[in-house]
């Protein structure tokens, strides 16, 4: 656990084109993985890290979001005289898990847009960022690792995960220095969404951040960068290229096991891994899948 407290930002108003229908009148954040909206793992593990207060970064589909923090005592009421504690329990924890705030992007300018709208909540503060599409398993804990790195260097530290050279292109991407200490990197540069040839690593930026407050000014004049947004990933680069304006950029590279829900491949497998590890599903359903898996024909010529 961190020796300060600090606040949490979760970044929810993204279009979550890669999902339409689905998130035409629900926020990506919201879709199930098993039986719980992907944004309460996340919201979870900030709390497992020490974080009392959340602030969620809203869009236009801000009620399924802001509901389902909030009580909803005709449930409650029915399920208490039904006598149904476990579903009562299930009902109230996100309610009480933090102090869950909210606010509106606008028009959703890209991801460091929507960090600049938690300026006023969080203040002259280091804070941490959580995607709200992207999993951390609650069993291999990153975050209080990166405020404890952040804490004791002074540095804005993100977290890093090593990808395929073919996948690159889709994250962020880190030119590092080693340490002296085995998970922590030092960041000489970052660019957004290199090409395999282009890019300085194999290191992808994830989604978790540790920021101090200096990111807010480098952002209000960061200009759009790729497709058009305003991208946090350039606001850092700025920060990595320059250590008089706010310390150094520090990278904490993860190896525990991380889940896309963003993507919708990687949210299946998210919600079967994720299922399979519970004792209420998981038996029946590696039974069944090991029933279908000789059923299936791999499509894919297999790479040498
Ligand atoms: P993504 O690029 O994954 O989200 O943003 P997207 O644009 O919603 O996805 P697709 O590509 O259209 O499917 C990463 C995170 O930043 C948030 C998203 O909600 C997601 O958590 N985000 C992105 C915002 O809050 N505002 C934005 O303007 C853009």
């Amino acid at each position: 656990m961190s020796e300060t407290a600090i606040k949490a930002v979760i970044p929810a108003a993204g279009l979550g084109t890669r999902f339409l229908p689905a998130t035409k009148a629900m926020p990506k954040e919201m879709l199930p993985v098993v039986d719980k909206p992907a944004i309460q793992y996340v919201v979870e593990e900030a709390v497992a890290a020490g974080i009392d207060d959340v602030l969620v970064i809203i869009g236009r589909n801000k009620n399924a979001l802001a509901n389902h923090f909030d009580r909803v005592t005709e449930l409650e009421h029915t399920l208490e005289q039904k006598g149904d504690r476990s579903k009562l329990e299930r009902v109230m924890h996100p309610s009480s898990l933090a102090d869950i705030h909210f606010v509106r992007q606008g028009d959703p300018k890209g991801l460091g847009h929507a960090v600049l709208r938690s300026r006023k909540h969080v203040g002259n503060e280091t804070f941490a960022v959580l995607l709200g599409d992207d999993l951390i398993d609650a069993r291999d804990p990153l975050l209080s690792r990166m405020i404890e790195v952040s804490q004791s260097q002074s540095a804005t530290v993100i977290a890093l995960m090593e990808v395929e050279p073919s996948q690159i292109h889709l994250y962020g991407c880190a030119a590092v220095e080693k340490t002296g200490e085995g998970d922590v990197v030092r960041v000489t540069g970052l660019v957004e969404k290199p090409s395999a040839a282009e890019a300085p690593s194999n290191l992808a930026i994830i989604g978790r951040y540790v920021l101090k407050p200096e990111i807010f000014d480098v952002l209000e004049t960061t200009a759009p960068g790729k497709g058009g947004e305003i991208q946090l990933t350039d606001a850092l680069q700025a920060l990595a290229a320059d250590d008089e304006i706010a310390g150094p950029v520090l990278g904490v590279v993860f190896t525990g096991r991380r889940y896309d829900t963003g993507d919708r491949l990687d949210y299946l497998k998210s919600s079967i891994q994720l299922a399979l590890d519970r004792e209420d599903l998981g038996p029946e359903l590696a039974s069944w899948i090991v029933e279908l898996a000789p059923t299936l024909e791999p499509t894919l010529e297999p790479t040498a």
